[in-house]
């Protein structure tokens, strides 16, 4: 048998065309689009790309979007402040500084300088917080654990009542993707495990898994035999294992062994192409939903 693929690639798409259409009414009715700003610190060539991508996303379903790049030697003070001149920018909804910062200044403030009503990557402490709680609470939950749960979904698979096995306990993913799939509500209700480096029988829980997520940045990590027949298989993990000679690019590998776990799974997603589109996806999503709470429509 070989499994569904489930292709971030076509949802995003799906979920674009979505947020465009709320864009284009909220723009007729209310007479204004979302506001976002990325500040991008330096010239790391990834971030660049990430950056260079989330404005081109934002353009592409109509938001005002700005790139705001500052050198690589801005001082912890000056970057403070271009935050606080975007917390009061009543047209600005999301603010995200690409990380990493350079090493002379602190992330964490930085971070938490932000305006949790403003924080569209989900990951100032107030926003963690609002995470845990669930419900109507949650404003903006971290993108690319958002983007798993929407793949889960929209692949039609049943989350009420099933064991979800979570690989990986990091802040961006892990962690907060286990807490969302317990929540109560629809795209949820499961029964959670989080296995780490220091658990003692991987195999043993990711067999029982019923959907398994795999953030451990380990290539090839989850064997098939770990698979239980018919699960759904969630492969966060995008690793760099070598360089292609006649293109230049990266090869990409997965946290599990794909060509072998897609003879069992039920669905898997691959690696390019499954999780990776759905993160500034989310990140649109989230822009869109801070300024649907500040007109009161959300
Ligand atoms: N760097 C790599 N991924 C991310 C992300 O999701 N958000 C931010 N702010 N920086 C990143």
């Amino acid at each position: 048998m070989s499994a569904k693929l489930i292709m971030g690639t076509e949802i995003r798409e799906e979920i674009l065309k979505e947020i465009k259409r709320e864009v284009d009414e909220i723009k007729a009715k209310h007479g204004v689009v979302p506001g976002l700003v990325t500040i991008l610190v330096g010239e790391n060539p990834a971030s660049i790309s990430y950056v260079t991508l989330k404005i081109k996303t934002a353009h592409q379903v109509g938001f005002k979007e700005i790139q705001d790049s500052q050198p690589v030697d801005i001082s912890e003070a000056a970057l403070l402040a271009l935050i606080d001149k975007y917390n009061k920018d009543d047209s600005i909804n999301g603010i995200l500084v690409q990380l990493p910062l350079p090493k002379h200044v602190d992330e964490k403030k930085v971070l938490n300088a932000i305006d949790p009503d403003k924080d569209v990557d989900g990951f100032h402490p107030v926003n963690v917080g609002r995470l845990m709680i669930g419900g109507a609470e949650v404003k903006f939950p971290p993108c690319t654990p958002a983007g798993i749960q929407e793949l889960i979904v929209r692949s039609g698979t049943k989350t009420s009542g099933a064991e979800v096995v979570v690989v990986g306990r990091s802040n961006i993913v892990g962690k907060p993707i286990a807490n969302m799939m317990l929540q109560k509500g629809p795209g949820a209700d499961s029964t959670v495990t989080i296995v780490h480096t220091r658990t003692k029988d991987l195999a043993f829980h990711c067999k029982r898994a019923d959907i398994l997520i795999v953030a451990a940045g380990v290539p090839g990590l989850v064997k098939p035999e770990w698979i239980k027949p018919g699960a759904c298989v969630i492969d966060v993990g995008v690793n760099r294992i070598g360089v292609n000679e006649k293109t230049g690019k990266a090869i990409l590998r997965g946290d599990v062994d794909f060509d072998a776990a897609k003879e069992i799974a039920g669905s898997i997603t691959p690696v390019p192409g499954g999780v990776g589109p759905m993160t500034i996806t989310m990140l649109m999503k989230n822009t869109l939903k801070s300024l649907k709470f500040k007109l009161g429509i959300a």
